[in-house]
């Protein structure tokens, strides 16, 4: 069990909670994640450490609305706790003194960029941010992030903040104006990830991005995780999250995110039902 210490609404569809987990919250890195369960009866989802006090022993959690598990999480009150939280999981991120870092986030993609941000810039690096959403009401963290790092750009795809356009296009302006990194940090919707990868890539930059495949154990038992790197089979959960972008099989991953849309669109459409009919 963890207490939910504070909740808060950042966008639409985006919560922040902060939970009690004071042995997560002493071990965790960058680039790791938990796996929980908002209640008994629930599916176990993961979900990245998005900040952690070692001290006061909490860490904090950013997570979308997406379908049944979120919204049962999103539904629990303050002072409520989940029925269970195990981590931290997964590889932490490498992070030394690069020199020019480029991090890149697309829609909920910046709460598990954040962490690597802030500890890109603690190491003395010279930290570009790239963030994005649809519009600026779904753009999160900004003033963080903007005391995290050297620049920070944002993108809108309507235009309402930041440059019209993807998180791409504004990569594509600074390559055009002459600008130059030693590695870049991708974490957004897997279309976004592909896409910016193959231009940072293409410009010889070292890239890694943070796979979001579907997770069960955490352990890399159960092979929910699958990802071919490198021509390999990697379990994501604990050989990742975070892999070389430039060795990532991009569309055997889509496929596979995409394997259970339908039945998960009904198990949406079925809890978001019973929630009007007990109103
Ligand atoms: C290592 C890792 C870190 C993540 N960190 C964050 C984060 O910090 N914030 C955030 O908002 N989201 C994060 N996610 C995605 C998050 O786990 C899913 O949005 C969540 O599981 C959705 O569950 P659901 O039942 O609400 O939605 P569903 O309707 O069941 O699914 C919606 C979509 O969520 C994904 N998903 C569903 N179940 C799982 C599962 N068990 N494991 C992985 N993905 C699943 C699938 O892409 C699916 O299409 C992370 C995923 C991974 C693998
Ligand atoms: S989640 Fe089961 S092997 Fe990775």
């Amino acid at each position: 069990m963890a207490k939910i210490l504070e909740k808060e609404r950042l966008s639409e569809a985006v919560w922040r909670f902060r939970l009690h987990a004071p042995r997560i919250a002493r071990k965790r890195k960058a680039g790791q994640f938990v796996i929980l369960r908002p209640l008994e009866d629930s599916e176990r989802i993961p979900l990245t450490v998005a900040g952690a006090d070692p001290e006061a022993g909490w860490i904090d959690i950013i997570f979308q609305v997406m379908g049944k598990t979120t919204m049962q999480l999103r539904d629990l009150p303050e002072g409520a706790s989940v029925r269970d939280l195990a981590g931290p999981l997964g590889k932490p991120t490498h992070i030394e003194r690069f020199g020019r870092a480029l991090c890149v986030g697309g829609g909920v993609g910046v709460a598990p960029l954040y962490p690597i941000i802030s500890a890109l810039f603690a190491a003395g690096n010279h930290v570009t941010t790239i963030i994005g959403a649809r519009t600026e009401e779904l753009i999160i963290l900004e003033d963080d992030i903007k005391a995290s790092c050297n620049r920070l750009l944002i993108a809108t795809d309507d235009g309402s903040h930041g440059t019209k356009g993807f998180v791409s296009d504004v990569f594509k302006g600074l390559t055009e104006a002459g600008e130059k990194f030693d590695v870049a940090f991708v974490i957004g919707p897997v279309i976004m990830m592909k896409v910016t990868t193959a231009l940072t890539v293409a410009a010889g930059i070292k890239t890694y991005a943070s796979l979001n495949p579907i997770m069960i154990d955490g352990t890399g038992m159960c092979g929910g995780c699958r990802v071919t790197v490198n021509g390999q089979t990697k379990f994501a959960c604990v050989d990742g999250p975070e892999f070389d972008a430039s060795q990532i099989a991009w569309d055997e991953t889509v496929t596979r995110l995409n394997a259970y849309k339908s039945f998960e669109a009904r198990v949406r459409e079925n809890y978001h039902e019973c929630k009007i009919a007990n109103a």
